[in-house]
């Protein structure tokens, strides 16, 4: 028996490279800003594919260490610092030196904060900070200036993404600042803030009233183009062997609600192909003897 075929389009989730169409100029610049150490802010409203994209270009992007931090579920600024902390130490942190050599260097980074490293039973460490409450400004900047620390001894690039950034000023406001005066003097790293509240992110990084004024470029990141789409489609269905017509493609794709928002196209497209694949195994299905 043949192995059904998965549905080629994904959504509502972070797509991989299977199915992710084109955005080849976004890949291009962002790569080009992460090697030239520039920082960034994109923006585009809610399920365009910000997150699918940079996790695209951190596949893709050489000799840099990439780090992503999502804050959409962090509940505080002590929150923050043990969460960051924890993710950049798992990804610039050797955890395969000896226990020795690690303890020496977590104990260099995080001055004051008791960091401390267990294994647990299969072997694998586990990193934490022994400190009650992080919410002083020198415990808080210690934390912020571990990657540039870690870059400058290593003499390599590193790339940080703060996912859905506008919720920062939920988790607290004053975190920008400290950010901003620790952010400026990282050579070595280029940051990237992906969120979809645009007053927010406007007044952020365009409101002279805010730290991180003029910090970064501005990147909009808008629908997938209706030729990229076009031959994207046309290729998944060709390969799930469902012949499909360059009129019906276009028909979909100039769809008042499917082309403003890319999930939409994508959730629509999963939904004809699971159809037409549901229809195709019935017709079998009533075929008297056949096989598949
Ligand atoms: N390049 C792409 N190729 C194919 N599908 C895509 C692409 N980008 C986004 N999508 C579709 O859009 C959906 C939303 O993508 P993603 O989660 O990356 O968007 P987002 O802008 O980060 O959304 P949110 O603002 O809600 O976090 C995906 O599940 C997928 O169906
Ligand atoms: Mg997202």
């Amino acid at each position: 028996m043949k192995q059904q075929q998965e549905n080629p389009f994904q959504f509502g989730v972070v797509i991989d490279d299977s199915a992710f169409c084109n955005r080849k100029e976004e890949i291009s610049y962002l790569k080009s800003q992460i090697n030239n150490g520039y920082s960034t802010w994109l923006f585009s409203p809610r399920r365009f594919g910000k997150t699918s994209l940079i996790e695209k270009v951190f596949r893709e992007v050489r000799n840099t260490k990439c780090i992503y931090v999502d804050l959409y579920n962090i509940r505080s600024k002590d929150d923050f610092c043990r969460n960051y902390a924890k993710i950049v130490a798992d990804e610039l942190f050797n955890w395969k030196d000896d226990i020795k050599k690690i303890t020496k260097k977590l104990a260099d980074s995080f001055t004051n904060l008791s960091p401390a490293v267990s294994f647990n039973e299969f072997g694998n460490p586990s990193f934490s900070m022994n400190v009650n409450k992080i919410d002083q400004q020198a415990d808080v900047e210690t934390i912020l200036e571990i990657p540039n620390k870690i870059s400058q001894k290593v003499n390599k690039r590193i790339c940080i993404a703060f996912d859905e950034f506008q919720e920062i000023n939920r988790i607290d406001p004053f975190l920008l600042n400290w950010m901003r005066s620790s952010f400026q003097r990282h050579k070595h790293i280029s940051y990237i803030f992906l969120g979809s509240k645009q007053s927010m992110m406007e007044d952020i990084f365009a409101s002279t009233r805010y730290p991180f004024y003029e910090f970064a470029v501005k990147m909009n990141l808008s629908v997938i183009g209706h030729d990229e789409l076009f031959s994207f489609i046309k290729e998944k269905f060709t390969l799930h062997r469902l012949p499909i017509q360059h009129h019906t493609i276009h028909t979909i794709l100039e769809n008042q609600i499917v082309s403003r928002i890319t999930h939409n196209s994508l959730l629509l497209l999963y939904s004809i192909l699971s159809s037409a694949d549901m229809i195709r195994k019935l017709l079998i299905l009533r075929i008297p003897g056949s096989t598949k």
